[in-house]
């Protein structure tokens, strides 16, 4: 061949290779670009888990707008709190500063206590927040339309803006509220707050446990605190996780029981001397007689603690040991039969690298696809639910479904023997998988993501859909909302 041909040639072939390189590249980056206004309602594919599609029946569910599934719309309220959120510069109670976020001027936010029963309206005002705000009720099985999800159950609350939520508390135990619009930045920054639905005891200590910029606390108080508490009451400490991290926690200086997990009560807890996991986003509540020497809630290690008791209790790590809830405390009665399930999902999290909004990367996948080309899980009304969540993904990830407890069956193929094990948010390491049931018994449009808020930015995100269920609200558009 002459040298022009060859050259000729050779830029072909260089020409072809970088073609057959870059056609695929830029096919995997545009399909991967997420709309910049999308209905939620709409997003991915429909997974029915086996049981029957809507096609057949769709006239009955027409209508079932998110925004219709309020809370009781008349009635007095039980409780009525004002809840102004704020960006700005603040102080932790020990001290350090922060440029964050508060509720009513402090973090965490003011706690909000009801009765089992009780009406609750929350006006939330959002004063300053630029990206806007909400508020989402962490554990609470709320009607949908309260859930606090920016641009699914409504829109992200602009400076100047407020909402109104009002639900019936049917549930005693612990929560939390934080902000879910922009919500790995909001909350992280501060904008959450604790709720426990009972009255108080003389024994009740709340512990929320959170990182303000590197700084950890508990009830915004860094380092080793302390509440008067008599020897001889029986304490009931509320720890809540509002982190993005799981967290070894327990009671240091006499055994405890772990009484209830994510606001459900322990049936027949035993005495333990060990730590607890606590998974981000979830809550227990640890229950012992104060010692007479008192007893100390250690966060992590022995340098973040609360000394429970007549005077400064003495210090100490956790033990080794972990609970195990899937054979702690006694069975009893679920309510439901989880053998014979209506639908059976695979909520599978793996990672895989490619395009995420145009954005090079290894990203999360669940069933082998990336955000917003997840399942949509499609329930209806009176469903038992069967969902069998695995990880191989390589980190652990706390997943948590809204509007829904659900119960654990079995992990790693392990039957769960011990008290019913009912969870919102359930620690699902690498190389885990769980089994869990729930009954599908509160329609609507409902987050199921990881708690650690940025991995549900990063796309570990989906929904579980009552079929039917549309809703007016959308991600990004005009009022800008961004749940995760
Ligand atoms: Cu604690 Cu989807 O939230
Ligand atoms: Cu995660």
């Amino acid at each position: 061949m002459p040298e022009v041909k060859k050259r000729k040639w050779g830029r072909l072939v260089a020409l072809g290779v970088t073609l057959a390189v870059l056609v695929p590249l830029g096919y995997l980056w545009v399909t991967s670009l997420v709309p910049g206004s999308y209905n939620p309602a709409e997003m991915g594919y429909a997974d029915y888990g086996g049981g029957p599609s809507s096609m057949g029946h769709m006239d009955h569910m027409q209508g079932m707008s998110v925004a219709d599934l309020t809370g009781p719309k008349t009635g007095t309220p039980d409780v009525n709190v004002t809840l102004i959120a704020r960006n700005q510069k603040y102080q932790l109670a020990s001290g350090e500063t922060v440029d964050g976020y508060t509720v009513n001027g402090t973090s965490p936010g003011p706690l909000i206590r009801a009765k089992v029963g009780d009406l609750v309206q929350v006006t939330f005002v959002n004063e300053s927040v630029k990206d806007g705000a909400t508020l989402h009720w962490h554990g609470i099985d709320v009607p949908n339309a309260e859930d606090g999800v920016a641009g699914v159950t409504q829109d992200a609350v602009p400076v100047g803006g407020k909402h109104v939520y009002r639900f019936k508390a049917e549930q005693a135990g612990t929560y939390w509220y934080h902000s879910h619009q922009v919500s790995s930045d909001e909350v992280k920054g501060g904008l959450f707050g604790p709720v426990v639905i009972a009255p108080a005891t003389p024994g009740e200590v709340i512990a929320t446990i959170h990182t303000y910029d590197g700084k950890r606390t508990i009830n915004g108080r860094s380092g080793a605190g302390r509440v008067d508490v008599p020897a001889g009451t029986r304490a009931r400490v509320r720890v809540i996780n509002t982190d993005n991290a799981i967290l070894r926690v327990g009671l240091v200086g006499t055994p405890y029981k772990v009484v209830a997990v994510d606001g459900a009560d322990v049936h027949g807890p035993t005495p333990v001397s060990a730590a607890y996991a606590l998974p981000a986003g979830g809550r227990v509540d640890l229950e012992a007689l104060v010692p007479a020497g008192g007893m100390r809630l250690v966060a992590g290690t022995s340098s973040l603690s609360l000394g429970i008791g007549p005077a400064d209790p003495p210090t100490g790590d956790l033990p080794a040991d972990t609970v195990d809830l899937l054979n702690y405390g006694t069975p009893a009665p679920l309510g439901f039969d989880p053998s014979k399930p209506n639908r059976t999902f695979d909520y599978r999290i793996g990672r895989s690298a490619g395009f995420l909004d145009g954005k090079p990367g290894l990203w999360w996948t669940i069933n082998g696809h990336k955000f917003p080309d997840v399942p949509m899980f499609m329930v209806a009304e009176g469903d038992v639910v069967r969902m069998k969540i695995s990880n191989t993904s390589g980190q652990s990830h706390p997943m948590h479904l809204h509007g829904h407890h659900a119960v654990v069956l079995s992990r790693n193929g392990v039957a769960a023997t011990g008290s019913p094990w009912w969870t919102d948010t359930l620690e699902v390491g690498n190389k885990e998988t769980y089994e869990i049931a729930f009954v599908a018994n509160n329609p609507g449009l409902w987050m199921d993501h990881c708690h650690n808020l940025p991995h549900a930015s990063q796309g570990l995100m989906t929904h579980l859909m009552y079929e039917g269920t549309t809703t007016p609200y959308r991600v990004g558009g005009t009022s800008h909302n961004k749940p995760e």
